[in-house]
């Protein structure tokens, strides 16, 4: 346990620029290192409980990994598995947890049992991935950008698809790193309130439109996810509505030439992109997933309270 507030990592936009960006320096060296053999000990005997209330591949793996690569240890829990399914409070769960693990990595739904979970608890909780934000993958998918591209800030960055929570953090982040986004989103998936407010926010940052076309145009980045996110539950409707939003070789023909294409992934290939997209020269979706490693231990990090440099 720790003492004041402690350092949670739950949204993009509850950061500042400066605070980022030193999380993502902190990635870049900590990837560096890594590279060269180098696995400093900087969270050793250091414990994170992760708790997953929904399935996930890159986000358990490479939070598991990362924590080992720092000399600390993992606790993986599964919703399911724990007394939060037999109706325990979030805020009960926190005020115990706390008093065994060094920090708190959850996915659950509802972004207000991860709000809960992190008002009542006294070591930092990370956001691992709600229906609001995913701010992990953001972090992973600038550091992406950056490696590829340089900075990000002036780039044109085009959103095609559904409007859900990575599209929201991303949101965020065009806001706080200054990029152009461009958001394509067919009517009957318009963002919710709640999105739409930090759309506004953003101002001249980001733009919402209907046409995927208009979108990629002269874009230097063009993402894509799922069409059906964790909690959608008309799978076969939205197949059908977002059938023109797929990202193909004609969408990606009217970005620029080096246009990067990202995914945060697990990919529904032949829906939201095509195999010639996910796996052609201009996809960077692997180095993304790679990156997700090395942003969360910057993250981690960053909550413990532990300098990298
Ligand atoms: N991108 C991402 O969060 O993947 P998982 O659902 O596999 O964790
Ligand atoms: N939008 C997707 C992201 C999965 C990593 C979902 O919420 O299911």
């Amino acid at each position: 346990t720790s003492t004041g507030t402690p350092r949670h990592f739950l949204n993009i936009d509850d950061f500042s620029y400066s605070e980022l960006r030193g999380m993502l320096n902190a990635a870049g060296s900590l990837k560096a290192r890594l590279k060269d053999g180098d696995r400093p000990q900087l969270l050793k005997d250091k414990v994170l409980a992760m708790i997953f209330d929904k399935q996930s591949t890159r986000t358990r793996v490479s939070f598991d990994v990362g924590m080992r690569q720092l000399g600390g240890e993992t606790i993986m829990l599964s919703g399911q598995e724990m007394q939060l399914s037999r109706e325990e409070t979030l805020a009960d769960t926190a005020r115990v947890m706390s008093r065994y693990v060094d920090a708190i990595m959850i996915r659950i739904l509802s972004h207000a049992d991860l709000t809960e979970l992190a008002d009542y608890s006294t070591v930092p909780v990370i956001n691992g991935l709600t229906r609001r934000a995913h701010p992990c993958q953001i972090m992973a998918d600038l550091m992406t950008f950056e490696e590829h591209r340089g900075p990000i800030k002036g780039a044109k960055v085009a959103w095609v698809g559904d409007s859900n929570n990575v599209l929201h953090s991303w949101v965020n982040a065009a806001e706080l790193f200054e990029c152009e986004l461009t958001i394509a989103v067919p009517d009957e998936y318009w963002p919710e309130k709640d999105l739409m407010l930090d759309i506004e926010k953003a101002g001249k940052w980001v733009k919402l439109i209907e046409d995927p076309r208009e979108a990629a145009e002269n874009a230097d980045l063009i993402i894509a996810d799922t069409w059906v996110s964790m909690g959608d539950t008309d799978a076969a409707e939205r197949r059908r509505v977002l059938k023109p939003y797929q990202v193909n070789t004609n969408l990606m023909a009217l970005a620029n030439k080096d246009a990067l294409f990202m995914h945060c992934l697990p990919a529904h290939r032949g829906d939201e992109v095509t195999d010639e997209v996910i796996d052609g020269p201009q996809s960077v979706v692997f180095d993304e997933a790679e990156n997700r490693l090395h942003a969360q231990k910057a993250i981690l990090c960053w909550s413990l309270g532990v300098d990298v440099n």
